[in-house]
């Protein structure tokens, strides 16, 4: 199996802070590739990489065995790699169903306003939001605001998703619908990263986890090797929770 998209020693430093270092990763057509790690680990930077939204410092970017590094986010996207953003950014002014049609149309696949449109209506309604069309994106709950960014991603017809902490903010009966669509996303092939703050979610989708740390892979594998990991616990919890923790289980 080839990858769809890899980063190879994909590092970034802001000044004195080293925010992703030496990061290597594959991403494969039907699979999900969970990232995990606290507040500031590099996990929206380590994306912002790949899109080429921030320009690494050393690494490589490598889509469909193309070198993409430095690449313009427009290209990225292009060549097939869509992504979600943690503050999710719709045009306030438009209807959901216009923003939708904007990044429809920017994918040059379709020629006319009326097949984009199409194509959006299509999207949201694979999203659960066709009723949601007329609304302004200002009217939309936390949880449909994620589905229209998740839409505008979609749109583009990626064959590589990028989702930053999609599930942040939602209630929990709203986490279940969320990761089923990922899911569905899934077995429809794309290749998929799903960066998270929170673990449980990860575990019940991911085929593959990897821990940022201060930049850093901490430990990668399966899911639930990984998250019954010291090291994983005490980077979360700190190394006081994680002693007692070990203590209680004894
Ligand atoms: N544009 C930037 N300029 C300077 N520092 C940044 C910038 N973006 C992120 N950082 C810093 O890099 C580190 C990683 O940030 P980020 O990737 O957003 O973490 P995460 O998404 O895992 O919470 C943090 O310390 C953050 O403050
Ligand atoms: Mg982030």
């Amino acid at each position: 199996m080839t990858a769809v998209m890899q980063a190879r020693g994909l590092s970034k430093r802001f000044g004195g802070l080293q925010a992703v270092k030496a990061l290597d990763l594959d991403l494969y057509a039907g699979r999900l590739l969970g990232v995990i790690g606290p507040n500031g680990a590099g996990k929206s930077t380590a994306i912002n990489l790949l899109t080429g939204h921030i320009r690494p410092t050393s690494g490589r970017v490598v889509v469909d065995g193309a070198d993409l590094t430095g690449a313009k986010p427009w290209r990225v996207a292009h060549a097939g790699v869509a992504r979600t953003f943690q503050i999710v950014k719709p045009f306030r002014g438009m209807t959901v169903l216009d923003n939708v049609t904007v990044a429809a149309m920017f994918t040059g696949q379709r020629h006319t306003v009326h097949a984009s449109r199409q194509a959006a209506m299509e999207t949201l309604d694979r999203v659960g939001l066709a009723g949601a069309a007329r609304l302004s994106p200002t009217e939309l709950s936390v949880a449909d605001a994620r589905r229209l960014e998740l839409a505008k991603a979609l749109a583009l017809r990626p064959r590589v998703l990028l989702l930053d902490e999609v599930l942040a903010g939602l209630r929990p009966g709203e986490i279940d619908p969320a990761l089923a669509l990922i899911d569905s996303l899934r077995r429809d092939g794309l290749a998929l990263m799903m960066v998270e703050h929170v673990i449980h979610a990860i575990t019940a989708v991911a085929d593959e986890v990897l821990v940022l740390h201060h930049g850093e892979v901490l430990t990668r594998g399966e899911p639930a090797t990984v998250l019954s990991d010291e090291r994983v616990i005490e980077a979360y919890l700190g190394s006081r929770f994680a002693k007692r923790a070990k203590e209680e289980l004894r």
